[in-house]
């Protein structure tokens, strides 16, 4: 440790523990960063200007930081040392920037209700939510929001109602759930601030592999954020945001006939299974909050 360091660091001592641990950390190790990369000051003067840049381009409906934060693996990297759990359990993945509260709607609707209905590939998504033993979760809520066949979330195209592509859907009594809808495509991620110049920088693309959405939760159950990504797609091995895992990708099979579809569709199924919540310690089983 440095003499500079061993200053700094001497001079921590907040009431909080937690962050006299992180801040401790943080400043350890960006002093080794320093250490190793030997910054010029012109170089360190341009990594300020470039966070205050990020800072002044965010706005409440766009958060620089965040996709920053998807574009380095640092997302995913939180998501994964807090999402934890048993054998078979669906694994969580980032939540992205385009979520908003989707409309209830029941079995079977269609959520795409824009102009991608007429030019896109129709789909049949259907599963069941389960704990991790197969124990269906009746009346599990299934929360969906994806992307048109366009690439666009209806925040960021003008052809699309807000709430198209996005469905709220009650889980049956046998945990299972279905929709239809539209192939969603892979799409880049917004490259006209910050984010974007570092990727074109180190020689980045800007795309995600086609993906849903989901938000699952059932009482007694751990929240699960996550997406099914579509098998095949060119970019499941270099995904902008880094948050495919091989347990969430899923086949998305040619199909005529049946589910209430007309002509040719694909049919994607996807099972979720989530993590039971364990009581707190010393609280019997039957003081548990539903
Ligand atoms: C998304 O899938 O919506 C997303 C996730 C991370 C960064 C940008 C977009
Ligand atoms: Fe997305």
């Amino acid at each position: 440790m440095t003499p500079l360091l061993r200053q700094v660091l001497s001079q921590v001592g907040g009431a909080d523990p937690r962050i006299n641990e992180v801040v401790t950390a943080l400043i350890t190790h960006l002093h080794a960063f320093v250490e190793e990369v030997r910054p010029t000051e012109e170089e360190w003067t341009a990594g300020l200007g470039f966070l205050i840049e990020t800072g002044r381009m965010c706005t409440p409906e766009r958060d620089e930081f965040v996709l920053l934060s998807d574009m380095l693996g640092l997302t995913s990297a939180v998501d994964d040392v807090n999402h934890e759990g048993p054998e078979g359990m669906t694994p969580s993945s980032v939540q992205g920037p385009f979520h908003s509260p989707a409309p209830a709607r029941e079995l079977g609707d269609w959520i795409s209700h824009g102009p991608e209905r007429d030019r896109a590939v129709p789909a049949v998504v259907h599963g069941r939510v389960t704990d991790c033993d197969g124990v269906p979760l009746a009346g599990a809520k299934v929360e969906l929001w994806q992307a048109s066949d366009a690439g666009l979330y209806d925040s960021q195209d003008e052809a699309q109602e807000p709430g198209n592509l996005r469905g709220l859907f009650t889980a049956d009594a046998d945990g299972r759930y279905w929709f239809r809808t539209i192939r969603p495509s892979s799409y880049p991620v917004p490259t006209d601030g910050t984010a974007g110049r570092l990727l074109h920088a180190i020689g980045r693309h800007p795309m995600r592999p086609a993906h849903l959405h989901y938000r699952v939760t059932a009482p007694g159950h751990r929240p699960l954020t996550t997406h099914v990504f579509l098998a095949g797609d060119p970019y499941l091995g270099s995904d902008a945001a880094f948050a495919v895992k091989e347990e969430l990708i899923r086949e998305a099979r040619p199909r005529t006939g049946g589910w209430g579809m007309d002509g040719p569709y694909e049919e994607i199924e996807f099972d979720v299974r989530l993590v039971p919540l364990r009581p707190p310690p010393g609280v019997p089983p039957s003081a548990r909050q539903p």
